[in-house]
């Protein structure tokens, strides 16, 4: 297929052929980065700005990481030093960006619409790294590039996620991917924070973890979103981790190939136990090397590239 999209905002919008093709590529940039020489000249002459307004540790340094292998040439934005903590609006930040000739901006923000707020103006291509509890496509696909790795496909499995779905950019691109792949998604953990609004979007909603994880072929676990929770969503963190938190006991009950995966930051002994984030069946830092290859297939295609390239 030819990539027609110089933005990447989102996983709602995407074809189910879009999404195959990127899986596709990103395997090819996987293999690039198993030779002895990583790097390609896709990007050279090309320069990316990492425009992150929230903190970020994995999906910043993947995409820097990304763009170089490309050698594309990249500027880090520190927002706490930048010109938006003396009123300029995001707006004006990226006109000037342009202005600077950036090529491409990698932008999170706390707004869900930021990302595609700025493609409205911008001849830049836009790729959105996470805007509020709305998306985060790049996480999704790489979610999805270890499980179709790892299981060999992703149609009619059996994946739950659990923890905090309703403050979650991850959940959601997670669950428009997966079901446009054809899996069977659960949602699982409190009832204040996994609504079961989120059954229109073809998902099952249970609030019985021992259910939830009983016939998983993967379980995504995800944080408690505390920087956007604006109510007390639970009575405290020992009880989540009590009731909902993956332990030792109940990673006993799930299927003896049940993948275990987070998006990261992990809370240890909240969501997930020391032990089982550490398990031979954890692939939590195998997400984190894929997002690399995904990241790298994202910017090229974004940015023109041909696949026979
Ligand atoms: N998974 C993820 O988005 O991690 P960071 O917040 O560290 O980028």
């Amino acid at each position: 297929m030819n990539w027609q999209r110089k933005n990447l905002l989102g996983i709602q919008e995407l074809t189910t052929d879009e999404i195959i093709f990127l899986l596709d590529s990103a395997a090819a940039f996987k293999q690039v980065g198993e030779r002895t020489i990583k790097k390609v000249p896709s990007l050279r002459g090309k320069t990316l700005v990492n425009l992150f307004i929230e903190p970020s540790t994995r999906t910043r340094t993947s995409f820097e990481l990304a763009a170089k292998r490309l050698s594309a040439d990249v500027i880090n934005i520190n927002t706490t030093a930048s010109s938006l903590v003396k009123g300029e609006t995001l707006k004006d930040t990226a006109l000037n960006l342009e202005a600077l000739n950036a090529d491409i901006i990698v932008i999170r923000h706390s707004a869900a619409g930021a990302p595609h707020f700025l493609a409205k103006f911008l001849q830049a291509s836009i790729i959105n790294a996470g805007d509020g509890a709305h998306e985060h496509p790049t996480q999704a696909l790489l979610d999805a590039f270890t499980i179709r790795e790892k299981k060999g496909r992703i149609a009619d499995l059996n994946v739950t996620i659990l923890g905090d779905i309703l403050y979650s950019r991850v959940a959601r691109s997670n669950i428009w991917l997966l079901t446009k792949l054809g899996a069977r998604v659960t949602l699982a953990g409190p009832s204040t924070l996994v609504p079961r609004v989120f059954e229109q979007f073809g998902c099952r909603v249970t609030h019985d973890i021992e259910e939830a994880i009983r016939d998983a072929d993967v379980i995504n676990l995800l944080r408690i979103q505390h920087e956007r929770q604006r109510k007390t969503m639970f009575p405290s963190i020992g009880e989540y981790a009590a009731m909902f938190g993956l332990n030792k006991e109940r990673f006993s009950r799930t299927k003896p190939d049940a993948l275990i995966m987070h998006p990261g930051p992990i809370n240890r002994g909240v969501e997930i136990d020391s032990e089982i984030a550490d398990s031979d069946r954890s692939v939590i830092l195998e997400q984190v090397t894929n997002g690399l290859a995904v990241r790298m297939a994202v910017l090229f295609l974004c940015a023109g590239g041909k696949h026979e390239d």
